[in-house]
């Protein structure tokens, strides 16, 4: 299959480009398209058929179901069987933007969306070209993250066209994601919201307008099933193995061990903040460093980018700089730690503890 391929520029009208991708849609097509998140890989929400094209491209397991995104408010009464006070709340405060609400399914949505839950997954986008082509699809638009499954989601479409040129219908160019990372998961069919993936909405945020918000267990214990099913799969796994250096130190336990393993003969990748990254040599033939910025919202935006740049320049370990769980670091972490298969080391005066998975060889002798 050829790939069609629209560059969306801001100085010329959207429209042309758009209804041609709207076109694909109609026809049961596969189209990926940016959110404010990240890029989605669209298809007909009310077509059977259609969804099942998406699991082929993303080789998703079949028990994983879908987000269907829509263009205006109201356009969530058919798909839902009926909303409660909360969720209503929500969305008043929050849509459009990067949550998503998991409400009670109406009859007309294809089994192949819901994978066997009774509720479904609605998310109202705010990014312009999100909204205009689903309005001009003219239906509700079921999309996951573009990416193949166990990848990072795609935040550009180049890393769209890396895993998808050739087996979906079309890319819509439309820039880099301002967010960066997921949109965050509400459960509101409880008597309490429930986040069941963090995201661009915080539980911050969530707690100030509504009081009262859990997190899943399944996203804090090991031994607990997440409620969303997509989240006890590897994700967002780079090619090289990664650990991740947390604590109050985190930046200087990076340095520390992108110098050790530098020295045993590996090139390193090194996703860290400004702070810590200035204090490493900018040039060097076995650093390859990827700078996460200088806050958590440029953490965010570039964590993907740079995961899928470490696979680019072939390097053999990934180190990672943690970030305290508050505000958007509860949705960075959360990825950081599934990238890294959960080897999470705690780097405190001067020595390094295993808090879980496996630690390198090259830091054995500074083991706690
Ligand atoms: O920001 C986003 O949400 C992006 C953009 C494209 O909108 N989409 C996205 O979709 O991240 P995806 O498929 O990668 O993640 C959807 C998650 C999965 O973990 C899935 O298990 C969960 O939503 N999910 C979908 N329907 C659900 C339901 N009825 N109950 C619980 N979890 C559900
Ligand atoms: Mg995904």
């Amino acid at each position: 299959m050829v790939t069609k391929y629209w560059k969306l520029k801001n100085d010329e009208p959207l429209e042309p480009q758009l209804e041609q991708a709207a076109q694909l849609l109609r026809e049961g097509e596969v189209v990926a398209f940016p959110t404010e998140t990240v890029y989605g890989l669209g298809a007909d929400g009310l077509n059977g058929d259609a969804c099942r094209k998406i699991y082929a491209a993303k080789g998703r397991p079949a028990d994983n179901p879908l987000i269907l995104h829509i263009s205006e408010m109201e356009e969530i009464e058919p798909l839902t069987s009926g909303l409660s006070p909360m969720a209503k709340k929500l969305m008043a405060a929050f849509w459009p933007g990067p949550m998503t609400l998991i409400v009670p399914k109406s009859s007309i949505i294809p089994e192949v969306v819901t994978a066997g839950q009774e509720t479904v997954a609605v998310r109202f986008p705010s990014n312009q070209v999100a909204r205009k082509l689903i309005h001009l699809a003219g239906r509700p638009i079921a999309a996951p993250s573009a990416n193949k499954s166990g990848k990072p989601s795609p935040t550009n479409a180049r890393d769209v066209l890396q895993d998808m040129d050739g087996v979906i219908g079309g890319v819509l160019d439309g820039g880099s994601c301002d967010i960066g990372v997921e949109s965050t998961i509400i459960d509101t069919t409880g008597p309490v919201p429930v986040i069941l993936r963090p995201g661009g909405i915080t539980e911050e945020m969530i707690q100030e307008v509504m009081g009262d918000v859990k997190l899943d267990p399944g996203l804090v214990r090991p031994d607990q099933k997440p409620k969303a099913p997509g989240m006890k799969y590897r994700h967002y796994a780079p090619k090289a193995p990664m650990y991740l250096i947390e604590g109050p130190e985190a930046g200087l336990g990076v340095i520390r061990a992108a110098i050790l393993a530098e020295a045993g003969g590996l090139k390193v990748g090194v996703l860290a903040l400004d702070e810590t990254i200035k204090h490493l040599p900018r040039v060097h033939p076995n650093l390859v460093i990827c700078d996460g910025g200088h806050d958590l919202a440029s953490l965010a935006e570039n964590l993907y980018t740079e995961l899928r740049e470490f696979d680019r320049q072939q390097v053999d370990v990934i180190l990672g700089e943690g970030v305290a769980t508050h505000d958007l670091g509860l949705a960075i972490m959360n990825r950081m730690r599934k990238s890294a298969g959960h080897n999470i080391l705690v780097y405190e005066n001067g020595l390094y503890r295993l808090q879980s998975g496996q630690a390198p060889e090259f830091l054995q002798a500074m083991l706690e």
